[in-house]
């Protein structure tokens, strides 16, 4: 079984490591437009040696954004200030991914450390949010979300077109589809906010419906040789998780089908009730339920305990790779101690760009 410093292939894309920066919302965008905060956070993440650097949250549609200061690329102009990072990615040897995002009903909120909840309509940064049925998320997100109408639906799934054609473009090599965390897709995913009559709404297939169709029409637009994944909420911890969780296998199955790649599997946080067993390495086992049962390839991330949890899991056949967040905020060269701490002193070096191994291996 291959460990965690062993390249991963998935079509044409080849990772130099198993180690994944999980995209982390920065809610620093000009217009949802990138700039030098953007520039500085992914280009020290892909020096700091990991495989795959996907970027944040995306926004396909302007109404999409869960804050007024989140990225976009539903323009060109946005497009063209998400180049440079692709280059300073590539530059540093890490594949670029990013993640496209519809918020939903979580759409139009302050900024996490500046409230994180809902601003009302009509003031300053806020604006009109959408959903598959008008049911707020509630709790500190309990703006009563429009429904929308099929024209609604046709017109997002278009937008989610347009920015994998530029994501394309712009030279992005993996591309996530957020189908996880109280976003739109997961909106129309979970009984609990899609209450729809019509063929969007009722029993797994007509909920799974709208992101089955996002799915193609990212795949009819995203190259065959490169990898479309999804990250996938499949248990909300609220409830008939069993129910919830099986259904997101067969939805799954469904999408390798029509051309998904792999997997991500998260949660669904789409209920304030939800009652997470928060902890060390708390999805391993759904994680590796769900692509046992789907046969994709995948990921996962939470807690994860440190880069010898991460190994194991990997080792043991439960995930391909490990999708990590938080400590990379707080180290860009996790990677590197990862390394160390596994013993792999060649793999170590590796994950160092010449100016750094140079000097730490002279002086150690
Ligand atoms: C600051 C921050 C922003 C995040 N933004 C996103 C996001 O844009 N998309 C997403 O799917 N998850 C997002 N997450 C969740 C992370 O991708 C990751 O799954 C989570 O932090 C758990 O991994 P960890 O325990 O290694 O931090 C975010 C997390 C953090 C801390």
């Amino acid at each position: 079984m291959p460990h965690l410093f062993d390249p991963f292939v998935l079509k044409d894309v080849t990772l130099r490591n198993r180690i994944a920066v999980s995209p982390m919302c920065q809610y620093m965008s000009d217009q949802g437009a990138a700039n030098a905060w953007h520039q500085i956070h992914y280009g020290s993440l892909a020096r700091g040696g990991a495989g795959l650097v996907v970027v944040e949250a995306t926004a396909v549609a302007p109404e999409g954004r869960i804050s007024w200061a989140d990225a976009g690329l539903w323009n060109d102009q946005q497009a063209a200030a998400l180049e440079p990072i692709v280059q300073e990615i590539k530059r540093w040897g890490a594949v670029p991914g990013i993640q496209l995002a519809h918020a939903g009903r979580k759409a139009s909120a302050n900024r996490p450390w500046e409230g994180d909840d809902h601003i009302p309509e009509g003031q300053p940064n806020s604006w009109t949010t959408i959903a598959p049925s008008a049911i707020p998320y509630g709790a500190n997100l309990s703006r009563v979300p429009q429904a929308m109408s099929i024209e609604d639906i046709a017109r997002v799934q278009a937008d989610m077109a347009s920015a994998v054609q530029r994501a394309k473009d712009v030279g992005f090599e993996w591309l996530q589809l957020h189908f996880a965390h109280g976003y739109l897709a997961q909106n129309f995913w979970s009984p609990k906010s899609n209450h729809r009559q019509d063929l969007y709404g009722g029993n797994a297939q007509n909920r799974g419906r709208y992101l089955l169709e996002t799915l193609a029409a990212a795949r009819k637009v995203w190259p065959e040789n490169k990898p479309l994944t999804a990250r996938m909420g499949v248990i909300d911890f609220d409830g008939d998780d069993e129910t919830m969780l099986s259904e997101s296998i067969d939805l799954l199955k469904v999408m390798k089908a029509q051309g998904l790649d792999s997997v991500d599997v998260s949660m669904g946080f789409n209920t304030p009730n939800a009652n997470v067993p928060w902890g060390p390495n708390l999805l391993e086992d759904i994680a590796a339920r769900v692509l046992r049962e789907t046969q994709l390839p995948g990921s996962t991330s939470w807690f994860i305990h440190g880069p010898t949890a991460a190994d194991r899991m990997i080792r043991e056949g439960k995930i391909d790779l490990a999708m990590i967040g938080r400590p990379l905020l707080s180290d860009p060269h996790w990677p590197y101690h990862a390394a160390k701490e596994l013993q792999l002193e060649d793999a170590a070096w590796k994950t160092l760009p010449a100016p750094y191994a140079h000097w730490l291996k002279a002086y150690r």
